[in-house]
């Protein structure tokens, strides 16, 4: 048998990269910035495998370029919307994930930037570092309360209900709206139009799919409170930023911290970096030394299974093992 070949498009940490070199010897791209579609294709042209990060579009088109021998695309991240996981299915090609190690970073981070948004902690940090503090003052850069309040989750999978468990231990009150999702950490149910009309934070955790594409839009946001933060350390895409830098600028919501946004990176131009109550963090949610190695862990060994012709222990579409499908439409993170 001839060796496999594989390419890897970035350096991944150790974990994962000693993994797929134990049993391969990979070419990678070494480069900081992702390689364009063109210099992508042109190194996956017949590869057996591709261990790919979300930076990278592997459509229909990329995967035809590669060649029929690709035998799996293993995506570092939980989420898969830059593959097209449809056309992969089409012909054959398992994909894999890392679902689970990131959960408790990036429910970790959501609160970070909840508990930010609601004490104005990067708008007090700028204030104070431009010599504007002259006095404790009674009234100066109030913010939001924490406990006695209602956190709406959408999308209550692991990562939503992580952050249904911290919101515990803050004495808030949880809803969630998800399908077929059931109750855990004390959240209640309800319908989107209860979650929006009832909570002072509302938190994203759907992956973006067709039917998510701008689910926050501007009817999604004249049905929030005035006095509600909305977080979304999902994706980009699930969020209408014209919608949101309207309903932020006319203070139909308090205020909104976004981890994720669309494009990324978001560009310098974007109105919405005009705005004093709008977050925005590059990307973070499972920004940790030990989370980013377990991704790398999980996305090799996806690679390497997928290699010998093996199960993908994390595969987001395993009904190219068999013929059943029954991912429901909305779904979580
Ligand atoms: C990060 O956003 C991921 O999907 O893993």
């Amino acid at each position: 048998m001839t060796r496999p070949k594989i390419f890897i498009t970035r350096f991944i940490p150790d974990p994962g990269l000693n993994l797929v070199k134990e049993h391969f010897l990979p070419d990678i791209w070494v480069q900081d910035l992702p390689p364009s579609r063109t210099e992508l294709v042109e190194l996956a042209r017949g590869v057996d495998g591709l261990l790919c990060l979300l930076t990278d579009n592997i459509d229909c088109e990329v995967m035809d370029a590669i060649g029929p021998q690709l035998k799996v695309i293993s995506n570092m991240a939980v989420g898969v919307d830059n593959v097209d996981v449809a056309a992969a299915t089409l012909r054959g090609i398992p994909v894999g994930n890392t679902p689970g190690v990131l959960t408790d970073a990036t429910a970790d981070q959501t609160f970070a930037l909840m508990l930010s948004a609601a004490r104005r902690i990067v708008e007090a940090d700028r204030f104070l570092k431009a010599g504007k503090w002259v006095t404790w003052h009674p009234s100066l850069l109030l913010g939001a309360d924490f406990a006695g309040s209602t956190l709406g989750i959408i999308g209550f999978g692991r990562i939503g209900q992580a952050v249904a468990k911290r919101a515990q231990g803050f004495d808030m009150r949880v809803l969630y709206h998800s399908p077929y999702a059931k109750p855990a950490y004390g959240a209640h149910p309800v319908d989107l139009d209860t979650l929006l009309h009832e909570s002072d934070f509302v938190s994203i955790h759907v992956p973006l799919k067709s039917e998510t594409k701008h689910l926050v839009n501007a009817e999604f946001l004249s049905k929030m409170k005035p006095n509600a933060v909305l977080v979304n350390t999902a994706r980009g895409g699930v969020l209408d930023q014209n919608a949101l830098h309207h309903a932020l600028k006319s203070n139909q919501i308090f205020a909104a911290a976004l981890d994720v946004t669309d494009p990324e990176p978001l560009p310098m131009d974007s109105s919405l970096l005009e705005l004093e109550n709008c977050i925005i963090v590059p990307h973070l949610g499972s920004a940790s030394k030990k989370t980013r190695d377990m991704m790398s862990l999980l996305a090799a060994q996806n690679l390497v299974a997928g290699l010998k012709g093996e199960r993908l222990p994390n595969c987001v579409n395993p009904e190219v093992y068999n013929a059943l499908s029954s991912r429901n439409s909305i779904g979580t993170m």
